[in-house]
């Protein structure tokens, strides 16, 4: 099985970071799949952005969580990025998975709740989930570990990652105690020993943010089962002079 690539915060170099013209770029790209970030708003609707607070993506100001779904739809999530992308709304994760449900694409719903640990945030993107059928081909992922266990309290089947950058000894121990089936780490943590222990435990290995072409390269020489970019045409291009 070959590296999966996913496009990190869809094709995030080229569009806004978790709009949709970033995720229409990654269908074009021909990347496998796309990671996106999750939160929720004051009236509990789950929103794709990246930060809890509004200010570094959009024209608004405060906390996701103070502010209401009809509120953040109103704030333009695309001129910070570039003019050609003004008033680019924020996705909820329902309009999301309107967009995904038909295309052949992997996802990577992070949970975005090692900051603020939104209240049933995980029962709420697994119903969404289970509604349009996308469980199958989703891993849930976050940074809190505790998040893990209670996704895998919902429904032991789910494929759900637990999110590192720091050097742990006993990683793979411990996010098999935690439930977890697969980790994501950080570029700089990446070698042979750990994918080849983490295969051996039946765990994946997925690496972010590998934008680099040797760090590609090294990704799939290792036998990585993913790695999260911002430039899925590189990865592609890689991955089509390799095979
Ligand atoms: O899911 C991989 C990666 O996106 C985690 O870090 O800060 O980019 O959400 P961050
Ligand atoms: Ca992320």
């Amino acid at each position: 099985m070959t590296t999966k690539i996913f496009a990190h915060r869809g094709a995030s170099k080229y569009a806004p970071e978790n709009t949709l013209p970033a995720f229409e770029l990654v269908y074009q790209m021909k990347a496998d799949g796309i990671e996106t970030d999750v939160q929720l708003t004051k009236d509990n609707v789950p929103i794709l952005i990246h930060d809890e607070h509004v200010k570094r993506t959009t024209n608004g100001r405060g906390y996701v969580k103070d502010l209401t779904f009809a509120q953040l739809k109103t704030l333009d999530a695309g001129s910070w990025f570039s003019k050609k992308y003004s008033n680019t709304q924020l996705p909820s994760l329902k309009e999301f998975l309107d967009w995904a449900k038909h295309k052949p694409l992997y996802l990577n719903i992070e949970l975005k709740n090692n900051k603020i640990d939104y209240k049933d945030l995980e029962m709420i993107v697994y119903e969404m989930l289970k509604e349009y059928q996308l469980l199958e081909r989703t891993t849930l992922s976050t940074f809190n570990p505790e998040s893990v266990k209670r996704m895998k309290d919902i429904n032991r089947s789910i494929g759900v990652a637990f999110l590192t950058s720091k050097k742990n000894k006993h990683l793979i121990y411990d996010a098999k105690e935690l439930g977890a089936n697969a980790i994501h780490i950080k570029y700089r943590l990446l070698n042979q020993l750990l994918v080849d222990e983490a295969h051996q435990k039946k765990m994946k290995v997925r690496v972010y943010t590998v934008n680099k072409y040797p760090s590609i390269k090294r990704c799939f020489d290792v036998g990585c089962d993913g790695i999260f970019t911002d430039v899925p045409d590189i990865a592609f291009k890689y991955k089509q002079e390799k095979f």
